[in-house]
Parts: structure tokens; sequence; C-alpha cells
């Protein structure tokens, strides 16, 4: 065999397990979506809540943060909010103190970092303030709908469950340049967080809503002040514990995205920088982790680790064959093929999303060896004060 047919079988290959492992497995999580939870729910259940509000340069957004806490159908005598800032240039500080001052049925204290030291860091102040039974993570640019919280604590009633998260939607602060990448995105990977919640649980959760009972949080030491993606993390480590860590589609978090292209990339590939090193460190314990975990947990590092350069190495085979010996009636059905999901347009939106996923992962597997980004930039255009 000589060495370009040697090529293009390899092509074939990586392209094939690159787009069918991930399709499969989505498949598999589809079905499981709608299966019972095999949780013992009560709906008595009524533990005492902290809100960890963290924040920097959050002054366009934080009073509709409190907002929103303030308006959630839950019980306000077993709420309380702890805001902690870390040196805010703006007037984060003084706004978040003015509203709860003319706001006394919701409990908020602010807490003053005076730099900031990461984000983990910042929660893990918020923690010795926080008195609940169980603690809530609400970054300051997301949204719950009215009865999130409510629905993010109920599951945590089963004595096995150690965390919940929100599904996220969307939501750009110009309705009218809303992120199509963005929203196909989410509809894909919350379906997947919700299948795997229901196998065990879902490595990634997300800091717009998060519910950790706060005595697991207390044997894991809180957040690790390392890891970017603080939130996943705690959770993953619940779930090495035994614990169920599970993302709830009836609990909803709304997120600002940015709309410019720029500060979208820069976004995605700060997050995925985080979720790759958390993803890296779970490696090095998947062995210990419970069954159902296990397999979740071995897929997803396959994922974010190894997959994307499978579609990479493919896509040099084939640059270098074309440059070397020209390419063949192979590369023109090749062609053809992936042009397949470009007819149809919710095909075409997911495949675009999948392939710009796939080269952020990939670069920033490299670039989080120079920079985990523990402390990034704040995206201006997400909620400038008015
Ligand atoms: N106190 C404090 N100190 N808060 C911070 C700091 C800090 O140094 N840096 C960011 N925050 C706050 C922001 O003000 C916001 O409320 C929240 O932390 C999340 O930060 P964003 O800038 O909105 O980042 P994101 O939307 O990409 O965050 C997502 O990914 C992170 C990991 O990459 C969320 O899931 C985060 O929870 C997650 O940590
Ligand atoms: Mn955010």
């Amino acid at each position: 065999m000589n060495w370009p047919w040697t090529l293009d079988a390899l092509v074939l290959l990586l392209g094939s397990i690159h787009f069918a492992i991930p399709l499969a497995y989505y498949a598999y999580l589809k079905r499981r979506v709608d299966r019972p939870w095999q949780l013992k729910l009560k709906p008595d259940y009524a533990p005492s809540v902290t809100v960890i509000v963290p924040t920097f340069n959050e002054a366009g957004l934080i009073k509709k943060r409190l907002e929103n806490i303030n308006a959630q159908d839950f019980p306000k005598d077993k709420l309380d909010v702890v805001v902690v800032d870390s040196g805010s240039t703006d007037r984060t500080a003084e706004i978040a103190e003015n509203w709860s001052s003319r706001n006394s049925d919701l409990r908020v204290k602010l807490v003053q970092e005076s730099g900031r030291t990461g984000k983990a860091h910042a929660l893990n102040i918020g923690l010795t303030h926080a008195s609940g039974e169980i603690i809530v993570l609400a970054d300051a640019d997301s949204f719950w709908s009215q009865d999130s919280l409510k629905e993010a604590i109920y599951p945590l009633s089963d004595e096995s469950v150690g965390a919940v998260t929100a599904v996220k939607v969307p939501m750009t602060v110009d309705p009218a340049k809303a992120m199509k990448t963005e929203s196909t995105y989410r509809s894909f990977y919350n379906a997947v967080r919700v299948g795997e919640s229901k196998i065990h649980s879902t490595p990634v959760f997300h800091g717009e809503l998060a519910a950790f009972r706060s005595r697991l949080l207390d044997e894991i030491h809180g957040f690790h002040e390392n890891v970017g993606a603080d939130d996943s993390h705690a959770a993953a480590l619940l779930a090495l514990r035994g614990f169920r860590a599970i993302a709830s589609p009836d609990a909803v978090a709304y997120e600002l995205t940015p709309t410019s292209w720029s500060a979208y990339f820069q976004w995605k590939k700060r997050r995925a920088k985080h979720l790759v090193q958390h993803f890296a460190i779970l490696l090095g314990k998947l062995r210990s982790a419970p069954t159902g975990f296990r397999r979740v947990l071995g897929v997803e590092i396959f994922l974010h680790i190894v997959n994307p350069w499978f579609l990479l190495a493919a896509c040099a085979m084939l640059l270098l064959t074309g440059v070397t010996v020209g390419y063949s009636m192979f590369h023109l059905v090749l062609l053809l093929f992936i042009c397949i999901p470009l007819l149809k347009k919710d095909s075409r939106e997911a495949f675009g999303a999948w392939i710009v996923e796939q080269w952020i992962l990939a670069y920033a597997s490299v670039a989080r060896l120079f920079s985990t980004e523990l402390v990034w930039p704040k995206i201006e255009e997400l909620g400038r004060e008015r």
C-alpha cells in the first residue's frame, strides 16, 4: 500500500471515530432523558439556603441579580445572600449595599476583598459567611426563572444527591443579536447534562445556578482555588464520593452571552481552558469513580481532551495529501459527504457549532499549559452600567 492511501484510510478512521462516538453517546443519553430519577423526594423538605453571588465589576447587573433572587418563589426566612466582591473598580459594592438597605426583607451580606485572587477564592470567603444547609452559587450575569431556586433545592431532599445545577438558556443584552451558535450548543448540551444525570451524575456544572450540600463542601475543603471550573470540579468531587451531582431540567438559568465575535471567542476560549483543566485532573481519579459516573466521566474526558485532536489530525492529513500528491476521487466523495449536514438549517448550525467547539477545545488544551486564567477580564459588553 503506498502512503497516500494509508493516509486516506487514517483520515477516514479518525474522522469516523470523531463523529461517531459523540453521536452514539448523544443518542444513548437522549433515550435516558425521560427516564425516572430514581430518587426518594420529600415534598416538605425546607432547608436553609445561602446564595453566594461572586462579583467583579458587575455594577450594571448586581441590582437585577438581587431583585431576581428576591423575586424567587422561596420562603424568605430560609434564604440569605452573601455577595462577595473582589476589588471591583466600578460601583458594584455600593449598589449592592444600597439595594440591601432598601430591601430589608431579604437578608443580604456584602463581603469585600481588596483585590482579585480568583473566583474560587472569593467563593471560599463567601463560605465562611454562609450559614445555610445548602449553598447556591449565582453568577451576577445570570437570571433564574421564578421557581428555579425551589426546583434546584428539591432534589437535595434525597440524601444521595450532593449537588444540583440548572440547565442554561443563552440570552443576549440585545435580543436582536441572539447568538445562533450558543443556542445550538446549549440545546444539545442540556440534553447531555440531563441524560448523564439520569445515569448518575454530570461532570459539568454551571455557576449561574449550582446548589451544594454545605456539609459536603466542607468535606472536600471548599472550592479548589487552582481549578478554573470551580463549580464543575466541586460537583465532580462529590460524584466521585458516590453522591449524585445532577442537572435538573426544571431549574432554568438564563445567562448573558456576548454578541460580538471577538468577545464570544475570548469567553469560549477561557471556559474551554477551565473545562480541559478540570477533565485532565479528573483523568487521574477516573478509576475510583462509582460505576455509572465512571462511564460518563470516561466519555467526557475523551470528548474534551482526545476527540478534538482526531478532527485536527484528519484535517492536517487531508491538507498534506493535497499538497504532496494532489486530490483524488476519494476526496471528492468525502467532500460530498461533509456537505450532507449543510443541506438542512438545523444540522448546518449544529455542525458549525460542533466544528467551532472542537477547534476551541484543541486550542485550550495547549493554551492552558501557558496560562490557566484563574483571574479573567470582565467582558465589557455584558452588563455595562446604565
Ligand atoms: N468575587 C469575585 N472575584 N467574583 C468574580 C471574579 C473574582 O475575581 N471573577 C469573576 N467573578 C464573578 C463574576 O462577576 C460573575 O458573577 C461570576 O464570577 C462568573 O464570571 P463571568 O465573568 O461571568 O464568567 P463566565 O460566565 O464565563 O463563568 C462561567 O465559567 C466559569 C469558569 O470558566 C461560570 O460557569 C462560572 O461559574 C465559572 O467559574
Ligand atoms: Mn458569566
